[in-house]
């Protein structure tokens, strides 16, 4: 019988120390420590990167490795292929991380369904739902396939031995913080527990080359439930999110080790499933009000992708003493410096301004691209002065209040004017080196003032 030892384990880092602090010295956080229990000389870490990959290796030359390249395999969503980087590849280990209710288990139901219906056989693990809850929801989601297994376990060596013995090419996994390690005594959902669960499918992954998807619980700050280390651990991590009142759902991927980053797939939400937006601008520019003032376009590039989103913005004057700044879907911080900028550079009264910012449809925007966006619709509020409906906004805002160069301006411009715009705004220094179509007038400004002229008079 090992010995039991107690150790305190940070549930935000993974740090670990024999006694209780109130403060993780590793990454700062407060109360975060929890006191588990290890068998002693059974280190959970140390055993899985010993049988990571199932391989006893030796260094060899690169030149003499062979690339087998495994074609990717394509599921019926083609958002999702995008996001993974053109489809699936073989035995990875691809985590989905979301709020809860937004639709991890729906999305992977379904493409646990899509692949069996193209005779993959794919085990569908579920810690959270029964069997009948299961099937209850994939009739509601038409999802058959002869060669799809559910099973409710939680049990990581019951689900092992079921692997071995089912040989499914698919494994989902709902989710990993109900799974549990049999030879970890910490309570269900703990860091060590979900570090050793996260081994011991990564080794079920690439031993067998069984492609895994693990859901992971995400806490109310938006990080997923349990340690970076989980991340660290993946070969991709997806995010779902989105906004629960409104039927879009962005998936969007932060990490992949098979293909690039940042990449967007744009689902709607319906009684009978996912189903793909393939058109997301469309969807950004419905609602929008044609002449209403402090609205503006912006071509945000997310991936490889550009989209069209409405920025929104309501400045009226304080109540109170302080003005307040709010932003959805938009950095705060961002908000803050560029109505700065504004008031500095452009002459605008703001500081005794509230202002509510929005980018419509529920999208979260985080590129620099979209400061000139914000800008012109804090300004047309501000004025009570409505853009042009037909214009397009793109440039980042520097301090200075010069309007400073974005990436990929061709694919920007070609997007706005595939959507009927007739005029886009982009820095001077984005004009160099291309042609523009002539279906779409493109005006280079190099600084806020001259583009605030130019765009609301
Ligand atoms: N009967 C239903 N009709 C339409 N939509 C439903 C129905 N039941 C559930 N949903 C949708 O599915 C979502 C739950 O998705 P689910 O895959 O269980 O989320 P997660 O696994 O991420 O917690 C709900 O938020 C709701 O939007
Ligand atoms: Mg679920």
């Amino acid at each position: 019988m090992a010995k039991i030892r107690t150790q305190y384990v940070c549930q935000n880092c993974g740090y670990n120390s024999p006694r209780y602090l109130g403060r993780c010295p590793n990454c700062g956080e407060w109360n975060t420590l929890v006191e588990e229990q290890v068998e002693a000389g059974n280190n959970a870490t140390k055993k899985a990167t010993t049988t990571l990959t199932g391989l006893v290796a030796k260094p060899q030359k690169i030149n003499e490795i062979d690339s087998k390249q495994t074609p990717r395999v394509k599921t019926k969503l083609n958002e999702l292929n995008r996001v993974l980087g053109g489809g699936i590849v073989p035995g990875s280990l691809i985590l989905i991380g979301g709020d809860p209710g937004i639709g991890k288990s729906t999305l992977l139901l379904q493409v646990s369904g899509q692949l069996s219906d193209e005779h993959h056989r794919v085990l569908y693990v579920s810690g959270e739902e029964s069997g009948s809850q299961i099937k209850m929801r994939a009739e509601r989601l038409k999802v058959a396939g002869d060669d799809f297994y559910v099973y409710p376990e939680t049990n990581m060596d019951s689900i092992r031995d079921t692997i071995r013995e089912l040989k499914p090419e698919y494994v989902v996994i709902d989710s990993v913080q109900t799974m549990q390690a049999t030879d970890v005594s910490s309570a269900i959902g703990s860091v060590s527990q979900i570090r050793e669960v996260t081994a011991q499918l990564m080794q079920i992954a690439k031993s067998n080359n069984i492609t895994i998807f693990v859901v992971g619980h995400v806490t109310k700050g938006g990080a997923l439930a349990g340690p970076k280390i989980l991340e660290h651990m993946v070969d991709t991590v997806l995010y779902f999110e989105g906004d629960l009142h409104h039927t879009y759902r962005i998936l969007r991927s932060v990490k992949n080790r098979f293909g690039s980053t940042n990449e967007l797939g744009i689902f709607e939400m319906h009684t009978n499933g996912l189903s793909e937006v393939k058109n997301p601008s469309e969807i950004f520019l419905e609602e929008r009000l044609k002449d209403a003032t402090g609205s503006s376009v912006v071509v945000s590039l997310e991936g490889t992708r550009p989209i069209l989103v409405e920025i929104q913005a309501l400045v009226t004057p304080t109540v109170y003493g302080n003005a307040q700044r709010t932003a959805t879907g938009l950095s705060r911080n961002r908000v803050s410096l560029i109505m700065a900028v504004l008031e500095k550079r452009a002459n605008l009264m703001l500081q005794n301004q509230d202002a509510y910012l929005k980018a419509a449809g529920g999208v979260k925007l985080d590129e620099p691209a979209i400061d000139l966006a914000i800008a012109v619709s804090i300004a047309s509020s501000y004025r009570d002065k409505g853009t042009q409906p037909t214009d397009a906004f793109v440039g980042e805002v520097g301090l200075t209040g010069e309007i400073r160069r974005v990436n990929r301006i061709e694919q920007r411009v070609a997007e706005a004017e595939k959507l009927g715009f007739k005029r886009i705004f982009i820095p001077k220094n984005n004009l160099k080196g291309w042609t523009p179509s002539t279906g779409i007038q493109v005006v280079g400004v190099s600084t806020l003032k001259e583009a605030l002229y130019l765009a609301l008079g």
